[in-house]
């Protein structure tokens, strides 16, 4: 038997811009999955048949693999689920090093690679930001080009995205979570359609990816007014794409007295959001009064890692 445990995870700067190539900031977070995995006579989860319906990114990881035999898998996360903190990534990242494991290897690359193909399966369209960062841990920067920091390439089609570890300040971060799960493939559809029909919507794809620069140079120089401002643009922008929800912008809103700014993470259409603040207390109670869950959140820099080997 074979336990892999990997982290969740917040995008900072460039949700669904990043789909379209442009950059994108996120960072691993304390929250884990881990999975533990067994030779056994039937393929189950958690006592249940393994299926394509019920636990779609398992199948999709145990195919991309290409591992023969049965397994007995169990999964225990701390990781909200459909929630924009990278649930469906850590799980997909932590059975790829078990499957790994149990071969008597374990490659980060490979990990992240097919994660990604996992998640472009089961979703329809997505970038390597959410599997590269629950693999790898810490901050990742994905650009258009190699920079400093560089950690692999990952091309599908006519967009490529250059994957970096980058180091990032100590931050405090609420989410605040609506407890509204969605998915996140129709999401990213949702954009794709915006952007093919309207000129106002591939602009604002081109200045989130801005912003995400701008934000890294400003979390990066310690100056977290200019941070939390460029959050709230960009919340504003992913708004203007269709992916918001009207709690979210109440957490937002919440929020806003006792923190530098605040945004959605992830996919959006309900999920979470984040709050880049110093004094979280407040921020906590401000969005469970709004009936949202609201965690504090502290930066990972473990990536995935196998826990027990037998
Ligand atoms: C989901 O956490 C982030 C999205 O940008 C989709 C993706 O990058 O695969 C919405």
């Amino acid at each position: 038997m074979v336990a892999a445990s990997a982290p969740g995870k917040l995008i900072l700067f460039g949700e669904h811009a990043v789909v379209f190539g442009e950059p994108a900031l996120s960072v691993a977070i304390d929250l884990r999955t881990r999975v533990d995995a067994a030779s056994a006579q039937t393929a189950t989860v958690n006592g249940r048949p393994l299926t394509r319906q019920e636990f779609p990114y398992l199948e999709a990881g145990i195919r991309h693999h290409g591992f023969p035999d049965p397994l007995s898998i169990t999964i225990s996360s701390s990781i909200p689920k459909a929630a924009g903190m990278g649930s469906s990534a850590a799980l997909t990242v932590s059975l790829l090093a078990c499957l790994q494991a149990l071969r008597g290897s374990m490659n980060m690359e490979s990990i992240a690679r097919t994660g990604f193909e996992v998640e472009l399966d089961v979703q329809g369209r997505a970038s390597p930001i959410d599997t590269t960062t629950s693999t790898q841990g810490g901050g990742i920067l994905l650009l258009k080009e190699r920079s400093d920091g560089f950690l692999w390439r990952i091309e599908r089609g006519d967009r490529a995205w250059n994957l970096h570890s980058c180091s990032l300040p100590e931050m405090i971060l609420v989410v605040g979570n609506t407890g509204i799960e969605a998915p996140t493939g129709p999401l990213v559809a949702g954009v794709q359609k915006l952007a093919e029909a309207r000129a106002e919507a591939r602009k604002a794809i081109g200045r989130i990816g801005r912003i995400t620069l701008e934000g890294l140079s400003a979390l990066s120089s310690g100056d977290l007014e200019l941070a939390g401002r460029l959050m709230e643009e960009n919340h504003v922008l992913l708004n203007s794409l269709g992916v918001g929800h009207p709690l979210l912008d109440d957490f937002v809103e919440a929020s806003r007295p006792y923190s530098y700014g605040a945004k959605l993470t992830g996919a959006g259409g309900g999920g979470s959001m984040i709050c880049l603040t110093d004094r979280p207390e407040p921020v906590v109670r401000a969005i469970e009064d709004r009936g949202g869950r609201a965690f504090i959140v502290s930066t990972e820099s473990r990536g995935v890692a196998v826990d027990e080997q037998g």
